[in-house]
């Protein structure tokens, strides 16, 4: 498949490789049209549907990560066409919805919709140059892709209405210091490191690495006791797993474990 907004490739070699999603509107400094949200909830879709892909990768380029939604589109819009047709915002929920690991390969500016595009993903893995923020207000708007929401579970509610409410950029030591970002590595080192992680985890027990994405996102939206109880769930059902009884013997037996794939 080709695509307008986006240039797809996977990565890596055996039978689980990486699938690498680059945003590509250079131009606009990757800003998020509906164009690009289609495409990227497709790209997504095919790659948590191939067997042959463990975890994926979302980066930009150099300049951004993406600069938010394409303002040129927002300010076109009025409530009832926004309301109706759920315009810019209409596709996210397809990136909650990918069971496989997303990590966001973050430099550049990641802005509005393209900071809520990274804490959508399960790792942001940042450059030096990476700068976070969500502008909006200086707009007259709010963000409108869960930044209110998910920036406040990540970076605590001091942090987030400084950004929100200022509508500053804070930068990628700044951001890891607060705990929106997992890692910070040099600009031309950014996408070595995140498709190491990303091999890392396709080297693993699938049943185990979707069972992880699952109760760390159950913590991170619901409450406490619930997430407890799910995660206890799911920790006695990968009982029934040959990934784990692959992992525990291959531990006991010290040697390294070759997880089944299928
Ligand atoms: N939408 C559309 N076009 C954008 C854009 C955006 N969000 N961000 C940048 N661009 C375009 C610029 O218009 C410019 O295009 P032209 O060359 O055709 O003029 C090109 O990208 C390069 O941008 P700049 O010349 O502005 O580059 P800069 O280095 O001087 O500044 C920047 C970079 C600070 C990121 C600046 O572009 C900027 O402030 N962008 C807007 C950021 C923003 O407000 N994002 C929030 C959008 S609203 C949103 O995201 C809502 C939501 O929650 C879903």
């Amino acid at each position: 498949m080709t695509y307008e907004t986006l240039i797809v490739t996977t990565e890596g070699e055996g039978s689980r490789r990486t699938g690498l999603i680059r945003l590509n509107r250079p131009k606009a400094l990757n800003a998020l049209n509906d164009t690009l949200m289609d495409e990227l909830g497709t790209a997504l879709k095919a790659f948590d549907a191939d067997a042959g892909i463990g975890a994926i990768v979302i980066t930009g380029s150099e300049k951004a990560f993406a600069a938010g939604a394409d303002i040129g589109v927002l300010a076109q819009h009025d409530f009832v066409k926004a309301y109706t047709r759920d315009l810019v915002t209409r596709n996210w929920e397809t990136i909650r919805s990918i069971r496989k690991p997303v990590i966001a390969a973050v430099a550049g500016f990641a802005l509005g919709g393209g900071c809520e595009l990274a804490m959508m993903c399960d790792m942001v893995i940042a450059a030096d140059t990476a700068k976070f923020g969500q502008p909006e207000i200086k707009l007259g708007i709010i963000p409108g892709a869960g930044g209110t929401q998910r920036l406040p579970r990540a970076v605590g509610k001091a942090k987030a209405m400084d950004l929100v409410l200022t509508g500053r950029m804070m930068g990628a030591e700044e951001a890891e210091r607060a705990g929106l970002v997992s890692r910070v590595v040099a600009a031309d080192q950014l996408l070595a490191e995140a498709l190491e992680a990303a091999t890392i985890i396709c080297n693993l027990g699938t049943a185990s690495v979707l069972a992880a994405k699952e109760c760390v996102n159950r913590a991170y939206e619901g409450g406490l006791s619930d997430g407890v109880m799910f995660e206890r769930r799911m920790f006695q059902a990968l009982f029934g797993t040959p990934d784990q009884v692959e992992g525990m013997d291959a531990f006991l037996n010290k040697r390294p474990a070759v997880f089944p794939r299928g």
